[in-house]
């Protein structure tokens, strides 16, 4: 049986950042149910966020965060994220991560969605997140082994301590891997709804997989919509980066008249929720909406990505006018840490997506994501490296595994079911349409219990995709007001956070002390 001091599930940049911090002095797996490159941190396009710039404060990135996730975010972590944050990203350039710069040299610095200003930091125009994950790759050693096209299907926690995961490779042979620590990097769970920004492999095995082991999650309600997703004749092609209305694209009905103007005092950068909300009901009414992009020069060398996505779905950029609709694209609440990448059951860490350190709050600040994946990945390296008791700890059974099969829906049932009731608007009739369809798959008795080893890698992601559409429902439900990322069209008082002041006085004053 293979023991490492450290098993990483997931490959995007708060696993690889672990794997680099923890890599000297300790053997870690990385398990990863795709390529190494299939990740959102891959596919994440604007940038990172930091205020590297004189002109730039962290207090104000701190506001923009709060602003942003509706002041629902746990303050100490908001200030972690931008004070370290900065810090870091000065570190990353230092070991030689290049981001893009300008004509005179100087990093160039690109606006996006709620910031004050101008402060995301992108690499290869709109290919951020692809050249973070190359430098990461390059900067693992061999003490880090890679795992790929292979699933962990459940966490092995003998009194709620994690000792080892299962896993199901690409012939389906389950195979048991001890760990010291076992750390959860694998994401949202984008890919449980119909339309998203996220990488299909993305379908909440995380969440579900710590829910099992007896893990508390927290804050699952607030999802949150991407605005601008490249969209056409009803399917999904990928992401349009917010970076792109930072340079001052324009949203656009098909007559053109501009459908943000006079609805937030950010127009089109406003807040992800405001304008995802929006797009979705503009395009209820029966308009398209597009990307008017006929005041960028030169778009195709800022955005080589996106000119490449459009040209690929076999669309003119000569039109100036990028046909989008929003999906699915963060999920803010996740298993719940502190600001170590601990969770409840000992020895068993979440980063990144998959965590919920209470940061982003009640809904994401654009490009603030690869930065946590960044800061809270040195956060859990510094517990990582500590020394453990009984480094030895030899496999124990765990006596809660019963064997029976599961009736469960197809992936599609499940898709449309999430975007239909739980998706940008929700009111309590919907969700109670999602919920009784998820209960018919959860109250099949032993449903958490289950042996998943004997699973195919098929059923054991249905079983998780359920597991979490069932879990954001419920809380969903629970929350009877509008707030971010969960909008609530029978508690519709989201407008009043928009007038409420910038910053709250209990917020300032953590800003005053600090
Ligand atoms: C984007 O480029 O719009 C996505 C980046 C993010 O989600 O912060």
């Amino acid at each position: 049986m293979s023991q490492y001091d450290c098993i990483i599930v997931g490959s995007g940049i708060a696993a690889l950042a672990t794997a680099a911090e923890i890599c000297e002095k300790m053997s870690v797996l990385v398990i990863t149910k795709g390529s190494i490159r299939d990740s959102n941190s891959s596919l994440a396009q604007g940038g990172v966020a930091a205020t590297i710039s004189k002109r730039d404060h962290w207090k104000a990135h701190f506001e923009d965060t709060c602003y942003a996730g509706r002041f629902h975010n746990l303050p100490e972590a908001v200030e972690l994220l931008v004070q370290q944050g900065k810090l870091d990203i000065e570190q990353l350039i230092q070991n030689g991560m290049t981001f893009d710069k300008d004509a005179n040299g100087h990093i160039h610095l690109g606006m996006e969605g709620a910031h004050q200003q101008p402060r995301i930091l992108h690499a290869g125009g709109d290919a951020t997140g692809r050249k973070l994950i190359q430098f990461f790759i390059e900067r693992v050693n061999k003490n880090v082994t890679i795992m790929e096209h292979t699933m962990v299907t459940d966490i092995h926690v003998v009194d709620n301590r994690a000792l080892g995961v299962w896993i199901s490779g690409e012939n389906q042979q389950e195979r048991y891997i001890s760990g010291k620590h076992i750390v959860l990097a694998t994401g949202g769970c984008g890919a449980i709804f119909d339309v998203t920004s996220n990488s299909p492999f993305v379908t909440g095995d995380g969440l579900a997989m710590a829910y099992r082991a007896g893990a508390s999650l927290v804050d699952l309600e607030f999802t949150q919509f991407h605005p601008t997703l490249l969209y056409i004749e009803g399917t999904c092609k990928g992401l349009v980066s917010e970076a792109v209305r930072g340079e001052g694209a324009v949203l656009v009905d098909d007559e053109g008249r501009r459908i943000m103007k006079g609805l937030h005092p950010l127009e089109d950068l406003a807040p992800r929720d405001v304008v995802a909300r929006t797009i979705q009901k503009v395009r209820a009414d029966g308009r398209e909406v597009y990307l008017d992009i006929s005041m960028i020069s030169q778009f195709s060398e800022r955005f080589p990505t996106i000119t490449k996505l459009v040209s690929n779905a076999g669309l003119s950029l000569d039109r100036k006018k990028i046909p989008v609709a929003p999906g699915m694209h963060f999920l803010m609440g996740g298993i719940r840490t502190d600001l170590f990448g601990r969770t409840s059951v000992e020895r068993l860490y979440a980063v990144g997506e998959v965590a919920c350190t209470g940061v982003h709050g009640a809904n994401r600040l654009a490009s603030n994501s690869l930065l946590e994946g960044l800061v809270f990945a040195k956060q859990l390296a510094n517990v990582l490296r500590q020394p453990t008791r009984d480094s030895n700890e030899k496999f124990k059974e765990n006596n809660k595994y019963v064997m029976k099969t599961l009736h469960l829906p197809k992936k599609m049932e499940i898709q449309q079911i999430m975007s239909r009731y739980v998706g940008i608007e929700r009111d309590e009739t919907g969700l109670r349409k999602a919920l009784h369809f998820f209960e018919q798959y959860v109250n099949q008795t032993s449903f958490f219990q289950c042996n998943v080893k004997r699973f195919t890698k098929e059923e054991v992601e249905l079983l998780n995709m359920v597991t979490v559409g069932w879990l954001i429902t419920k809380a969903a439900l629970k929350r009877t007001e509008s707030r971010g990322g969960h909008f609530r069209t029978d508690y519709p008082n989201e407008v009043s956070h928009w007038l409420q002041k910038r910053i709250p006085s209990s917020l300032k004053q953590q800003l005053e002390v600090s």
